[in-house]
Parts: structure tokens; C-alpha cells; sequence
């Protein structure tokens, strides 16, 4: 997204996940940090929102799209201090996520797709659609965003205010 806001102003995408909005315990991630500089709600709003347009533009299923990928990371533990028994992260909260994703809305197959396969290519689940790899290849993008853009801005400012100096 080009602006944190960019998916509020877009009518459908809203009217396609406002009952999820709602839920507390979508609310919630906003009080998890998720790559640095961003909360998970955030980061959920963005790869839904950039994955609902892409999907759209290539005539897929952009609801599926946008609810799934808004659920694809509903877990609710610090990703960077919490260890498991039973496997990495990166394993275990696809799994997690769609165990609280079921609670709040019924999920269609590709819904469960899209969240259990997100993390696709740190773990061997291969996707079985189009939507679920659109999402996976998303959510690399906005986390590489996220954790570098804030920096990449910082670094640009300095050099500007170097150059400045020079002149
Ligand atoms: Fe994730
Ligand atoms: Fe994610």
C-alpha cells in the first residue's frame, strides 16, 4: 500500500471485510508487533488490501482474497520471543491463525488454503490456488516493506541532509 489508509477509501474492499473489522479480535493485533516498525493489524490490512487488488485485476477470487489474507496472521504471541516444542513459527502460526480464523466466520476451502499455505516457501505446504500464492508472495513483499522502508527513509533523509550540507 502506498499509504497506511490507502484501503479505506476503496468502498468494496471495506464493505468485503467490515464484519471482520469489527470483531475484537481482529481489533487485537494491532497490540502485536509484527516486522519492527509495523502492528500485525497493519500489517493483515496491507497484504489483504494489496492481494484483494492484484487478485482482482487477474479475475481470481478477490473476496476470498481479501478475508483470508486479512485473517492470514491471527495469532496472538510475540512471533520474536515465544518459542514451541512442536515446531518454528513459521510452521506452527499458519495453523494457529486458522484455528482462530474458524471461530470468528466460515471459511471456504480456499479461505483455509490461503491461510494455512501463507507461509510458502519457509515451509514445503505448496498452495492449491492461485489466491493462496498471490497472498504468500504478498505478505514477503509487505514484510520486507515494512521491516526497510522506515530505514530506506531514514538513510534517504540523511543523504539529503548531507548533500545539503555540501552545497
Ligand atoms: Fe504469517
Ligand atoms: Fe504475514
Amino acid at each position: 500500500m502506498k499509504t497506511r489508509d490507502e484501503w479505506r477509501k476503496d468502498e468494496e474492499y471495506v464493505a468485503l471485510v467490515a464484519d471482520l473489522l469489527a470483531q475484537p479480535a481482529v481489533q487485537k493485533l494491532a497490540n502485536y508487533t509484527q516486522h519492527h516498525h509495523s502492528d500485525r493489524l497493519q500489517h493483515s490490512l496491507s497484504v489483504s488490501y494489496d492481494s484483494y487488488r492484484i487478485a482482482k485485476r487477474l479475475h481470481l477470487d478477490y473476496v476470498s482474497t481479501a478475508r483470508a489474507g486479512l485473517l492470514h496472521d491471527l495469532f496472538y504471541y510475540d512471533w520474536r520471543t515465544t518459542k514451541f516444542d512442536l515446531g518454528t513459527h513459521a510452521f506452527i502460526h499458519p495453523r494457529v491463525a486458522l484455528r482462530n480464523a474458524e471461530k470468528l466466520t466460515p471459511l471456504n476451502s480456499k479461505e483455509k488454503d490461503i491461510i494455512l499455505k501463507h507461509m510458502f516457501g519457509a515451509t514445503l505446504a505448496v498452495p492449491r490456488y492461485a489466491e493462496s500464492l498471490i497472498v504468500s508472495l504478498v505478505d514477503d513483499y509487505e514484510a520486507q516493506a515494512e521491516f526497510f522502508g522506515p530505514l530506506k527513509r531514514r538513510w534517504q533523509a540523511r543523504m539529503q541532509s548531507r548533500r545539503l550540507v555540501k552545497n
